[in-house]
């Protein structure tokens, strides 16, 4: 089921055909958030690209999402790894066959699970920053040659708890500190070949399995931390998604763009897991390598 629908079109703030004969590249685009954010794409006229390792969650999202609009395609591409760039390089060939172009790509795909450092092994470690930083990498670098004959837009998908101390997240924040340095590396780099590269980093956002994770149970409810005194929904993103995507930030790139009611700015969000949970780590005798 989607999360959008035609009011987000005749209710909303965009105009109703501003991406007219682009087309939107995705990966992760069947997760939580990029689904909402291809849904929001293709209300307002792109068509879509979505590439995943699972064959059919990702067809299915992709059959769910062209129906929102009369005439939308978009393509479902499974058995994407974004740790093998010959993988996408496929799904992006496949796309400019079907669809004819790429004009935005959205680095989405990404691997989380809470661990504490003593059980958090270099292979782990290793598996996090390959599909969340290399692969932001490998995804642009199979649709720079579409991205610079179209002069596109790109979008990586950050987080913000590499900003402080996250305990179990340390391979997250790696990762996701390294996107934010590509996206500012390329921004420069790209920036006059037409194009503009940003990123977004949401906060907590409800029923992504990312929150979901990282929410303890039995702790003072997030909301009620949250300067905006909510939780984020995945329409914030979408809506942040449009803006970036959109003539309207024509002279923004470079930019990390935090979606979070705020919350990054209150500091660590984990409360009182920290740091009865850290220090059981001296009381096991095993190190896992
Ligand atoms: N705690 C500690 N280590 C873990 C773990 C956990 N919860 N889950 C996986 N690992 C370790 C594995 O033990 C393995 O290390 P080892 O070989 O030293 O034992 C390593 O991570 C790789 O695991 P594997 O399952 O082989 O990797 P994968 O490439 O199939 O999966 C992950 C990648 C681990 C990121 C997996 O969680 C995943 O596919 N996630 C995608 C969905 C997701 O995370 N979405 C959330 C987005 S915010």
């Amino acid at each position: 089921m989607t999360t959008l629908d035609k009011s987000f079109v005749t209710n909303g703030v965009w105009k109703e055909d501003i991406f007219k004969g682009k087309v939107v590249f995705v990966t992760g685009g069947a997760g939580t958030i990029c689904r909402v954010q291809v849904e929001a794409m293709v209300l307002l006229g792109a068509d879509a690209v979505i590439v995943g390792r699972n064959v059919d969650k990702t067809i299915k999202a992709a059959k769910e999402i062209e129906e929102l609009r009369p005439g939308a395609k978009v393509l479902g591409v499974g058995n994407v790894d974004v740790r093998d760039v010959q993988s996408i390089a496929k799904a992006v060939q496949e796309s400019v066959e079907k669809l004819g172009r790429i004009d935005f790509v959205i680095a989405g795909a990404a691997g989380n699970f809470l661990s504490d450092f003593n059980h958090l092994s270099s292979n782990a470690f290793k598996s996090v920053v390959s599909i969340d930083l290399l692969g932001s990498f490998n995804t642009i670098k199979a649709c720079f040659d579409q991205l610079r004959k179209n002069k596109g837009a790109i979008i990586f998908i950050s987080a913000t708890l590499h900003y402080y101390g996250v305990p179990f997240q340390s391979h997250v924040g790696a990762a996701k500190a390294g996107v934010d340095a590509l996206s500012n590396a390329l921004a420069v780099e790209l920036g006059p070949l037409g194009i503009r590269v940003n990123v977004i980093a949401p906060g907590a956002i409800d029923g992504t399995e990312g929150f979901s994770r990282l929410a303890p149970p039995g702790t003072t409810p997030m909301h009620e931390k949250v300067p905006v005194q909510r939780l984020g929904q995945t329409k914030d993103i979408a809506e942040a998604t449009v803006y970036l995507f959109s003539p309207a930030a024509s002279y923004v790139t470079g930019t990390i763009q935090v979606v979070d009611g705020g919350l990054w700015h209150v500091g660590n969000f984990m409360g009182s897991l920290y740091p009865s949970v850290v220090k059981q780590q001296n009381e096991d005798p095993e190190v896992k390598l």
